[in-house]
Formats: C-alpha cells, structure tokens, sequence
C-alpha cells in the first residue's frame, strides 16, 4: 500500500470518528491493551497448534469446513411468491457451483416479477476472497443503475464505517478487504421494503452466495437482512450488537443498523461504532460472544 493510501484510508476512519462526535481519546470503559495482546498471541498459537495437529492427521476435518449442524438448520417457509412450475429457487441455489454460476442463475431466475421492474441485477461487490461478507438490504435506484450493491448515500456513509475499521471493498488484501451483497438482487419499484415473500424467495441465494464465498464474519446491515437471515422476528434494536450463529452456515453474525437509518438517525452512529469495534476485535483473534 503506498503513503498516500494508507493516508486516505486514516483520513477516512478519522472522518467516521469525527461523524460519530469521537473527539477524545477515551473508551469507556478502562482497557488493558498488554494483557488483549497477550490474549490474542495465546490464541493465535493455540489455533497454529491445532492446525498443526489437524495437518498430521489427514482424516481430520478441514478448518474451515462447514460443520455438519448443516442438516439440522430449520427448514425455511414455504415461500408464497415462488411459482410452483420448474426448480424453486433452493433447488437452482444449491446447484449453482461457483460465484459467477450462481450470478448466473438469479439473473435467470424466472419465480420472481421483481426483475421485470428493475435495470440490471445487483449481485456483489468488493473482493470475494474478504473475511467479512456485507448483507444489506435491496438495491436502490444508484444500485440499479450501476448494477453494484450500496453505491449512493448509504455506501457512501458505509464506506466510511468500514474505513474506519481499517476494511475497503477496492482493498485486493482478504484481511483488509469487505465483500458486499443484499437480500434481493433486484430492486422492488418505488424503493419499497422488500416483502417477507420476496426475501423468503431469494433468500436461499443469498444463503449460497455466503457458502461460496466462505467469509470469516457476516455482517448484517438492517432491520430487513437481519429479519430473514437469523430467522428472527426480534427488531434490530434488540438484536444489533450481540453476536449471532447464522443457521445454514454457522458463520457469526453481527446484526447492526442500516447506513440509511444512521443517516436520518445520527444519534445512533455510536452504537454502530460499537458494532463495528466488535467486528474488529473478531478479526484480531478475539473469540465471538455469542448472545444466548
Ligand atoms: N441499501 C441496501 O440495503 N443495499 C443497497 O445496495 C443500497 C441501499
């Protein structure tokens, strides 16, 4: 990275830092950054130590591996939307094999009207290779236009809480990197809430589109993605901030408010900083806290 990337990056995460009225260098509570460090390099050791020993056993399963609790996640409602005739959209999602397959096959999907009021299907950006997966909502009219996930307003406002924890969607380094898709891939006319049918319909593409990609960490953006991919009818101020297991995936998820809602709702900017500072803290070494 050169000097004057690593400038706008800071630049960047001081600008959020600043939006969120952060202008003294306190937490708020005291931390010990010795004894974090310390914890991290134990952990780290013990986790090299482990894939030591998994490496002398062959038969042992891979790390990253998705665990077998597979087959017991609850099987989703039948969504009313899909049209009876042809492959469901589980059956097209389950058989597409790669990324591109699976772009592929939503933009082919036929069980959906959606697409017929919308300009070019939005299904990913940023690099698919990142630890942390974004999951927003649905495209809007910029997204629509230029066929790419969380391009005006509130990507721009997103762009920046990234930023400030030291990931980019244009960042080629994994670990510095976000990958970026929504619930829908096209977008619903008049920038209208997705339908619980509509997000029940793709949701399984989206669920394929996070084993594909195999991210570390999801981060979900918003009442709606959050609803749909944990399953759950709590509202998101109640379930941001608390680590979460995604059910098809066991991956960990971190539930916070949509940039479009942080930007009619600035007080709330904190709160997201502190989901964020979490996010970060995973991807550092700490362990997820899950929520009960
Ligand atoms: N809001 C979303 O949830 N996703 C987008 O891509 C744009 C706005």
């Amino acid at each position: 990275m050169s000097n004057g990337d690593l400038s706008r990056d800071m630049l960047a995460a001081l600008a959020w830092q600043i939006e969120l009225g952060a202008d003294e260098a306190i937490a708020e509570e005291p931390q010990d950054r010795f004894a974090e460090h310390a914890a991290r390099q134990a952990g780290r050791e013990a986790s090299r130590e482990a894939q030591a020993q998994n490496r002398e056993r062959p038969a042992a399963a891979p790390v990253r591996q998705l665990p077998p609790a597979r087959a017991a996640a609850p099987v989703p409602p039948e969504p009313e939307a899909e049209r009876s005739d042809g492959p469901g959209s589980r059956e097209i999602a389950a058989a597409a094999a790669s990324l591109d397959a699976l772009c592929e096959a939503i933009e082919g999907f036929e069980g959906s009207d959606l697409r017929k009021g919308a300009r070019n299907c939005v299904f990913c950006d940023g690099n698919p290779a990142a630890r942390v997966m974004v999951i927003g909502e649905a495209p809007g009219a910029e997204e629509d236009r230029l066929g790419k996930p969380f391009v005006g307003r509130s990507g721009q406002l997103l762009d920046r809480m990234l930023a400030a924890i030291g990931l980019s969607r244009a960042e080629p380094d994994p670990e510095k990197a976000v990958y970026i898709t929504n619930i829908l891939p096209w977008r619903p006319a008049g920038n209208r809430t997705p339908s619980d049918a509509e997000a029940a319909l793709f949701l399984p593409f989206v669920e394929r589109h996070i084993e594909l990609a195999d991210p570390d960490i999801v981060l979900c953006m918003g009442g709606v993605s959050t609803k749909h991919l944990l399953a759950t009818t709590l509202g998101i101020k109640r379930m941001r901030g608390r680590w979460r297991r995604h059910a098809a995936t066991a991956k960990p998820v971190m539930p916070s408010f949509h940039p479009a809602y942080l930007l009619r709702q600035p007080g709330d900017k904190r709160l997201a900083w502190r989901d964020l500072l979490a996010v970060r803290a995973v991807l550092d070494g700490a362990a997820p806290d899950f929520a009960e």
